[in-house]
């Protein structure tokens, strides 16, 4: 989900017209609370480098999220290129999903990784476990699947292909936070898993991300890798630069406890988005059974391109933006080396759109959202 369009004074809407509804809306700190965080790092002059909010929040988001071995970063693209070079994944050919936001395959291309595309299931979105088993070969280096939306993907059959190829299994969990699979989070599968904390995201530090290891020796790599791979003078191991400032996390320390409330406000906007669209003619990605969502997006799928670009016009006409996610699939981008077809992905992402999604999101928003989207069908 991607970044929040910055508005000159020209395309400000005129007196009278109506507010622009975007896609999502960022929750904001209280002001109050966020500047006695403030206070405190200027006063300490510790302003990034591991410092007392990164660590204050590394522990309370393990301690919420039941993850020992959490590592935060600065963002959510740096957290799977640091999952990759941990991994030893770096340079190797990656089985990846080709419905995900861009940063799923620039991090690879990032770490000098070949993604190789295996299509979705139709039904939840996700990397089809079927379709990874066919490409598997004795190349692979390793699997990288996307929990789409928040969802979560097959990690039964997922899991299982990964251990008996004796292959690490990365899963991209941008999307996830506060979605639980089987009473866990959605982060604790795979060898690891990453997030972003991206400001659009039902929990966020401005920019950010994690990644939740299985280890304590994989959790001290990424912390060596986040940090240019040196400590003090002695270079272990070429790194990145991925650290999370104190600012970025005072920011979480603010949001942490309203991700809750953020989650339910957003549920009852999707519940009231379930009652007023036609479901036959529309359809949800099907969540997994055994899954508590995190309400994190509304995507609909429509029958063709051609009435989500209807509807989407429409929309815009009356100053609503959705978002196209996640468009276009991804083994079709222009830079790629070659195009590897992926029929069911390529079809959902030219089929896909995101409804505004947010907690404050007024219901006489979503009545008029439904009833331009219904006419437009
Ligand atoms: C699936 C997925 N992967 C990776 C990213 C990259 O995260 P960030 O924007 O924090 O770098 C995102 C962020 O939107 C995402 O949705």
């Amino acid at each position: 989900m991607k970044k929040p369009e910055t508005r000159s004074a020209a395309s400000l809407p005129s007196p009278g017209k109506r507010q622009p509804v975007y896609v999502t809306r960022s929750i904001t700190p209280d002001l109050k609370e966020y500047n006695t965080y403030l206070e405190r790092i200027l006063a300490s002059g510790y302003l990034t480098n591991n410092g007392a909010c990164v660590n204050e929040l590394e522990a309370k988001l393990s301690s919420v999220l039941n993850l020992p071995h959490l590592a935060l970063c600065a963002n959510g693209t740096l957290a799977l290129q640091l999952a990759l070079r941990v991994s030893g994944l770096s340079g190797k050919k990656i089985i990846t999903t080709p419905f995900s936001y861009v940063a799923t395959v620039s991090a690879l291309l990032a770490e000098g990784c070949e993604p190789v595309f295996a299509d979705i299931d139709e039904d939840a979105l996700c990397l089809d476990p079927a379709a990874v088993e066919n490409i598997l070969d004795d190349q692979t280096g390793g699997i990288l699947p996307v929990h789409i939306y928040g969802n979560v993907c097959d990690v039964d059959k997922l899991g299982g292909l990964a251990e008996t190829a004796g292959l690490p299994l990365i899963y991209d969990a941008s999307q996830c936070f506060g979605s639980e699979f089987r009473g866990r989070s959605v982060l604790a599968y795979g060898d690891c898993a990453t997030c972003s904390f991206h400001a659009t995201k039902v929990f966020h530090t401005a920019e950010g991300g994690c990644v939740a290891c299985r280890s304590k020796t994989d959790l001290a790599a990424l912390k060596l890798a986040r940090a240019c791979g040196h400590s003090g003078d002695t270079h272990i191991m070429p790194g990145l630069n991925a650290k999370m400032s104190e600012l970025h996390a005072a920011m979480g320390l603010c949001l942490l406890e309203r991700a809750a409330d953020n989650i339910a406000g957003r549920r009852a906007a999707s519940l009231m988005y379930d009652a007023l669209l036609p479901a036959h003619t529309l359809r949800r990605p099907l969540l997994r059974e055994g899954l508590t969502y995190n309400h994190a997006y509304y995507p609909v799928l429509f029958e063709t391109e051609k009435i989500l670009l209807r509807a989407v016009a429409s929309l815009n006409a009356e100053n609503v933006f959705p978002r196209r996610y996640f468009y276009p699939a991804l083994n079709t981008l222009p830079y790629l080396p070659r195009h590897q077809p992926c029929p069911v992905a390529e079809s959902a992402a030219k089929r896909a759109l995101c409804l505004p999604l947010y907690a404050e999101l007024p219901e006489a928003d979503v009545e008029r959202i439904c009833a331009i989207v219904r006419r437009s069908l």
